[in-house]
């Protein structure tokens, strides 16, 4: 979708990282920018960085796990605006990482609860009105190990091919009966955010975050990538928006590690 000056963005997990440069980069383009995050000083610190760099924000405390909060989100938007051209479903977390079979359901159901159902409450409260208008586009923020396994990570890597899944079956679905509303999944390599210690603070009681902070588990993807500063990150996903690209790969060197992944998917199928 064309960006216009007079366009509306909606961004959660906006306090830090990929939100706020995407809010950053956004509003540098003229757009005005709903940014939400659940961490309410920290959105408000980042609200006032890109006011002081002359953007047009609006900070909204939501939780995106809760339905209701991203509903309200979504009213708050349109008495603010009068409506909302794109939706960035950003906001994720991770949890620390630890072989599959001893993680928790706790720390799945919460992972889950933020990173896949933030999304699809997102989806639920921005589409219908972007269908009705016949203009808009989504943005679901992935992670290229929504497109290869991430050996240590294995919510982090589920649920992002579960967003990967959705954000394609979504586009099928919009291509039909709404093709004026495009859709695109973001998926990063690494990026040098705050998405660890962010992870920590916003987990619920009792989950042990200390070989992530410390850097001492690191899985094997994470060793070949290299780092992405979140600015690169917003410049890039602002052109895939523009381009109406599907997949938003940013790094060129998870190239190798996704047709590894697509050699292996051939070899097993049926000849
Ligand atoms: N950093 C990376 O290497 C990387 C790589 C690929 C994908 N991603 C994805 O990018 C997205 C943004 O992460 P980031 O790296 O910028 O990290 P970040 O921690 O800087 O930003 C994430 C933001 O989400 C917010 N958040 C957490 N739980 C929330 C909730 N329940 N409701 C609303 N907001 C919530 C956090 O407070 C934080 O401000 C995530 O979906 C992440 O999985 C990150």
């Amino acid at each position: 979708m064309r960006l216009r000056t007079d366009d509306v963005v909606v961004i959660t997990g906006a306090a830090s990282g990929i939100g706020l440069a995407l809010a950053r980069a956004f509003c540098a383009r003229g757009l005005a920018a709903v940014m939400t995050d659940v961490r309410a000083d920290r959105l408000a610190a980042a609200a006032d960085r890109v006011r002081s760099e002359g953007g047009t924000v609006t900070p909204v405390v939501a939780d995106v796990s809760k339905a209701d909060e991203v509903e309200r989100l979504a009213e708050q938007a349109v008495a603010a605006y009068g409506r909302v051209d794109v939706v960035c479903n950003n906001a994720g977390v991770s949890p620390p990482p630890a072989a599959a079979w001893t993680i928790a359901e706790e720390t799945w159901r919460w992972s889950i609860d933020v990173s896949l159902l933030g999304v699809v409450h997102g989806i639920h409260s921005f589409v219908p009105a972007m269908i009705e208008r016949g203009r808009g586009h989504v943005l679901n923020t992935a992670s290229v190990g929504g497109l290869v396994p991430v050996p240590g990570l294995a919510p982090y890597s589920a649920i992002k091919h579960a967003v990967v899944g959705l954000t394609e079956t979504l586009a099928a679905e919009l291509a039909e009966v709404a093709p004026g509303v495009g859709v695109s999944v973001l998926c990063p390599g690494v990026v040098a955010t705050e998405l660890a210690r962010s992870s920590r603070d916003t987990a619920p009681e009792g989950l042990d975050f200390t070989t992530f902070i410390s850097g001492d588990v690191a899985p094997p993807t994470r060793r070949s990538d290299s780092v992405m500063d979140a600015e690169t990150v917003a410049a890039i996903t602002l052109a895939g928006i523009e381009a109406d690209t599907l997949r938003i790969v940013t790094h060129r060197d998870s190239g190798p590690l996704i047709r590894r992944r697509l050699v292996s998917l051939e070899a097993d199928l049926p000849a």
